[in-house]
């Protein structure tokens, strides 16, 4: 299956970019140190699909994620909703910067793609 090879120099802190991967939205998001902090302390139990933040991500600057709403598959949009990462408008889905849902109808968190890190500045998804 296809991979993608994504330059990470590319994305400034504080953004998510998008992506288009096997037909789908990805969204490569360049976290900034308060959204680490806010994503890893987050109380697990609380949470509708609970995952720590470490458990979605390798490096915890970079979020990758499926621009895929998990309630009926449309495409979040980045830096809105009440969380602070992810909002989707069809029904109202908020997700936080680590893409776990935190408030809305979806029933999961946006999904982690298989991916690697090639070396600091190359990240290859797929
Ligand atoms: Fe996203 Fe329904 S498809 S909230």
């Amino acid at each position: 299956m296809a991979k993608i090879e994504i330059k990470l120099a590319e994305i400034p802190e504080g953004k998510s970019v998008t992506f288009k991967w096997r037909g789908k939205p990805l969204f490569i998001r360049h976290r900034t140190q308060s959204e680490i902090q806010a994503e890893q302390t987050v109380a697990v139990a609380s949470l509708r699909d609970p995952q720590h933040d470490n458990e979605r991500v390798q490096h915890p600057e970079w979020l990758v994620v499926l621009g895929v709403c998990t309630h009926l598959g449309c495409v979040p949009i980045a830096n809105a909703g009440d969380f602070g990462g992810y909002y989707c408008p069809c029904h109202g889905s908020h997700y936080d910067a680590s893409g776990r849902i935190r408030k809305g109808p979806a029933p999961l968190n946006l999904e982690v793609p298989q991916h690697s890190f090639v070396n600091e500045g190359l990240l290859v998804v797929g």
